[in-house]
């Protein structure tokens, strides 16, 4: 197979990763790439949100597979531009991809499906929202589209979610809003490859959003990730798989919308049982790092077998134990990431059982500086958690740049 993935992140040179160790693949392609994809496989400089650019290389490339990382380019209809030219891909089209696009319409997707999730209300009229948002008290106040990272609030008073129901009204994405039951628990992150109607669960992944130890300091897009969580047992996992995957997957399909791609629930385990806090329309970051490394599978003729809408495959192969990604970021991220530090370390080889997933990074005068909040990602596999830990650890340390930050806790608890 001819394979062309599109992103730039540490997500995908991590699918890249495990892509290129398929036995179907005959060339790899990424677009844009970065600097740690570029030294194996070949990056094209095109814009992955342009569909004609997209088409035209795939088209030139002779390309049997296309898949896309991020939500962008399939906001941007990259997937229904590829479909119509009978070119394969992972990855929804637009209209399926807003159910992280507008969370009003996951609500009401998921209103259909019965899927279990937060009580909401939406509003487009601000002061209807304000005075609904003092009225309520302790409520979570979110923008309808994507923000990064920026478009919700856990408000603790009436007073606080009146004030977030302002500052997000301000925002572009926030022209609806929505105010929601605030629900507690630990969260979850719960991917399954889809083929329209059937689907894969990957293993639970937990994320560490918050930028300090602790779950302290301010949101992040994500400050580590590890794999298998083991927060949800396997009887409860195919329920979930059920309740929130399966029933999704058919309301979508119902809609004329069938998801072909990677559905992302974003759960929260509460004592009445798990609810959807958001739907993504593609893999995680940095969840996919520690998946890529604890898949026991050869993972392109599963993608392959989604975007023509013949999956068979109901259970995947794990490698024992855990992997644990830690991700190194900027000086100033997540309000002013700094660019320009230079990176030493990489050019000495990671430890067996550890990659290293670059993202904000690029070459300068042939040395490598920081480009981007979320640096690089250090992911480790190894028969436990303990290990695996300890594995990613000792090569973050070895990883320099000014201002270098990063979580010591990624995956320290993973019971709770
Ligand atoms: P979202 O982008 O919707 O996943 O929200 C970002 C973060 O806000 C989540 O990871 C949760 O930590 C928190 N959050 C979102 N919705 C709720 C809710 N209904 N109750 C409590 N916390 C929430
Ligand atoms: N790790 C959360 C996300 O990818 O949105």
């Amino acid at each position: 197979m001819k394979v062309l993935l599109l992103g730039a992140g540490a997500r995908e040179h991590a699918l890249a990763w495990k892509i290129s160790q398929s036995r179907e693949l005959w060339k790899l392609w990424c677009a844009p790439g970065n600097p740690g994809m570029e030294q194996r496989w070949a990056c094209k400089a095109i814009d992955p949100c342009n569909p004609a650019q997209v088409c035209e290389l795939a088209l030139t490339l002779g390309i049997d597979l296309v898949v896309v990382g991020p939500e962008a380019p399939l906001m941007c209809g990259v997937a229904d531009a590829l479909r119509k030219l009978g070119i394969a891909v992972f990855g929804p089209d637009a209209g399926a991809a807003r159910i992280e696009g507008s969370k009003a319409w996951a609500k009401e997707v998921m209103s259909a499906a019965r899927v279990p999730t937060a009580r909401s209300e939406v509003f487009t009229d601000l002061a209807a929202a304000e005075a609904r948002a003092r009225a309520w008290g302790p409520v979570v106040v979110k923008a309808d589209g994507l923000a990064a990272g920026k478009g919700v609030v856990v408000a603790d008073s009436g007073e606080e979610a009146a004030q977030a129901v302002r500052a997000l009204g301000k925002l572009p994405a926030g022209a609806t809003l929505l105010l929601e039951e605030r629900l507690t628990g630990p969260e979850l992150s719960l991917i399954a490859l889809c083929d329209g109607e059937r689907y894969l669960l990957l293993p639970p992944a937990q994320d560490h959003k918050r930028l300090l130890d602790g779950d302290q300091g301010p949101n992040t897009g994500g400050m580590g990730a590890y794999a298998p969580a083991p927060l949800l047992n396997p009887v409860q996992l195919e329920e979930v798989g059920r309740l929130v995957i399966s029933a999704t997957l058919l309301e979508l399909s119902r809609r004329q919308q069938p998801f072909r791609g990677a559905l992302f629930a974003g759960l929260m385990l509460t004592p009445q049982g798990p609810k959807v806090l958001e739907f993504n329309c593609r893999l995680g970051d940095p969840e996919t790092q520690p998946l890529m490394m604890q898949l026991d599978e050869d993972l392109l003729p599963l993608l392959a077998a989604c975007a023509a809408g013949k999956l068979t495959q109901t259970k995947l192969k794990l490698k024992a134990g855990a992997s644990v990604g830690v991700v190194l970021a900027a000086h100033g991220y997540p309000d002013a990431p700094r660019a320009g530090d230079r990176i030493e370390g990489l050019e000495v080889p990671a430890a067996p059982g550890v990659e290293r997933f670059l993202a904000g990074v690029r070459k300068d005068a042939g040395a490598l500086v920081t480009a981007g909040g979320r640096v690089l990602t250090i992911c480790a596999q190894a028969p436990s958690f303990e290990a695996a830990r300890a594995l990613a650890y000792a090569e973050a340390e070895k990883i320099r740049f000014a201002g270098k930050q990063y979580r010591r806790d990624i995956g320290a608890h993973p019971a709770i």
